[in-house]
C-alpha cells in the first residue's frame, strides 16, 4: 500500500511543476506606411502579447506603451557603440532620451547594447562592445534604476563553433575568450540574461538533411533527433538549439544564467524557392513554437527552458538580415504575422489558452488524482 500512495503524489507534483511557460514576446518595427504606433500596441494587448522588443527604440513608440502592462525590451543601435564605449555620459544621454522620461510607465526591462555586433570577426570591437555594456549598466545604477537588465544580442550562428549534438556543443574562438567569457561573467555579477537570435529556419536551409517537420514542431514519431553522447532525445530543432547554447554556456561556467530568444521566427516569403508554400511553414512554425513554450516542458537540459522568447515579427519589413550566416543562403524577407491592417494572417492564440487540451487533460488527471487518494485515505 505505501507504493500506491507515493506514486499518485509524484505524478501531481510533475502536473504541477511544468506550469511555468516562457515570456513570449514580439518584435515590432514601426513604419509610416503602418498604423500608428498606439493602434499597434492596442492590437497587441488585444492579443494579449505581454512582451514587446523595439529593435528601433524611438520615444514616441516607447511612449505609445504607457500603462499597458507590455514589457518593453530596447536596443542601443550598433552606430553607438564607440561614442557609448568611450564616454559614460553619452551612455547616459541616450539613457535620458529613452528610458528616464518614461520608465516605469513604460515597462522597460532590458536594454541590448548592439545587437550582432562581433560578426565583423574585429577583435578590438570586443573591448569596445564590454565596455558599452558596462557603461549603460553603471549609469543605470546611477540613476537609481536596477531592474533593467543589460546586455548584447548575439546571433546563433555567429557564435556557435559546434552546436551538434548539444553535448559537444561550444562557443567559437577567438569570440569566446575575447568577449563572451568576460560577458558571461559581468551577466552573472548583474544578474541579467544572455541574449541569442536563435533561427531553426537558417539551419534548415543550410542544412538540407534536416527534415523540415522537425525544424516545425511537428510531432511525428520519426521526427526526432538523439544526442548519441547522452542518449537525450530531441523532439524539435528549437530545443536542440537552445540546448546547444545551455551546453556552450555549461562549458564557460556560467550554466544558470537566463537565455533570452531575441529573434525567432519563419519567412512566410522565401526568395531562394518560390514554389513552396511557406506562409504555410510560417504558420506551423509559430503555432508549433508558442504551444510548445506555453507548455511549461523546457528544454532537456533546462527543466525551466528559456526566460523569454521574442517571435520575429509584427509586420513584413523586408528584412535582409545583413551580418548574418544566412545571406549566404537566398532567404525569405517577410517574417510579419499580422497585415497592415492589423488583421492576423493565420490563427495564432498568445493568451495560454492555446494548449486547451493539455489544459484540460492536466485538470482531468488532478481530478483523478485526488480522487484516488481521497479512497486510499479513507
Ligand atoms: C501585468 O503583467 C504581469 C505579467 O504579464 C501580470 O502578472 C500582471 O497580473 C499584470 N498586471 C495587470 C494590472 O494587468
Ligand atoms: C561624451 O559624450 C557627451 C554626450 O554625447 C558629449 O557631449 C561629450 O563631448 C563626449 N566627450 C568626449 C570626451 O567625447
Ligand atoms: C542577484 O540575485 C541574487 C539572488 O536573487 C541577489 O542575492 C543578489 O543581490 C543579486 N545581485 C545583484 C547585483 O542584483
Ligand atoms: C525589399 O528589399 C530589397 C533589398 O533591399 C529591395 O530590392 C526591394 O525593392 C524591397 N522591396 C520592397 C517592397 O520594399
Ligand atoms: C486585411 O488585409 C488582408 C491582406 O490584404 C486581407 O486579406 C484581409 O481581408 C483584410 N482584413 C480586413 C478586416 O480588412
Amino acid at each position: 500500500m505505501p507504493m500506491s500512495h507515493s506514486l499518485p503524489l509524484l505524478l501531481i507534483i510533475s502536473v504541477v511543476a511544468t506550469a511555468s511557460a516562457t515570456t513570449i514576446g514580439v518584435t515590432y518595427v514601426p513604419a509610416p506606411t503602418l498604423p500608428p504606433p498606439e493602434q499597434v500596441a492596442t492590437t497587441l494587448r488585444s492579443l494579449k502579447i505581454t512582451a514587446v522588443r523595439l529593435p528601433v527604440a524611438e520615444p514616441s513608440v516607447i511612449r505609445a506603451f504607457f500603462y499597458t502592462n507590455i514589457s518593453l525590451f530596447l536596443s542601443i543601435p550598433n552606430s553607438l557603440l564607440h561614442s557609448i564605449s568611450g564616454n559614460r555620459s553619452a551612455a547616459s544621454l541616450w539613457l535620458y532620451t529613452h528610458v528616464v522620461p518614461f520608465y516605469p510607465r513604460a515597462l522597460i526591462t532590458a536594454i541590448s547594447v548592439g545587437s550582432n555586433a562581433i560578426a565583423d570577426r574585429d577583435p578590438s570591437s570586443g573591448d569596445v562592445l564590454l565596455r558599452a555594456v558596462r557603461n549603460v549598466h553603471q549609469s543605470l545604477v546611477d540613476l537609481g534604476i536596477r531592474k533593467i537588465t543589460v546586455s548584447t544580442t548575439f546571433s546563433f550562428v555567429n557564435i556557435m563553433m559546434t552546436a551538434f549534438p548539444p553535448s559537444s556543443a561550444e562557443f567559437e574562438e577567438p569570440t569566446n575568450n575575447a568577449i563572451l567569457k568576460p560577458l558571461l561573467q559581468f551577466l552573472a555579477e548583474t544578474n541579467s540574461s544572455f541574449f541569442v537570435n536563435l533561427y531553426p529556419y537558417f539551419v534548415y536551409k543550410l542544412r538540407p538533411e534536416i527534415p523540415i517537420g522537425f525544424a516545425l514542431f511537428q510531432q511525428q514519431a520519426y521526427n526526432f533527433r538523439d544526442d548519441s553522447i547522452t542518449g537525450v532525445r530531441y523532439r524539435n530543432l528549437f530545443d536542440l538549439m537552445v540546448d546547444g547554447v545551455i551546453a556552450a554556456l555549461t562549458i564557460s561556467g556560467h550554466e544558470n544564467i537566463p537565455v533570452v530568444v531575441t529573434e525567432t521566427g519563419w519567412p512566410s516569403s522565401d526568395s531562394s524557392n518560390e514554389a513552396e508554400n511557406h506562409q504555410i511553414y510560417a504558420e506551423m512554425y509559430l503555432r508549433g513554437l508558442v504551444y510548445h513554450l506555453q507548455s511549461g516542458r523546457g528544454t532537456p537540459l533546462r527543466r525551466e527552458g528559456v526566460a523569454e522568447a521574442y517571435i520575429y515579427e509584427v509586420f513584413d519589413t523586408n528584412t535582409t538580415f545583413e551580418n548574418q550566416a544566412a545571406m549566404r543562403v537566398g532567404t525569405g524577407q517577410n517574417w510579419g504575422f499580422l497585415h497592415p491592417n492589423l488583421s492576423l494572417k493565420f490563427e495564432i492564440d498568445f493568451s495560454g489558452g492555446f494548449p486547451t487540451t493539455t489544459g484540460v487533460l492536466a485538470k482531468a488527471v488532478l481530478a483523478f488524482l485526488s480522487l484516488v487518494i481521497g479512497l486510499l485515505f479513507c
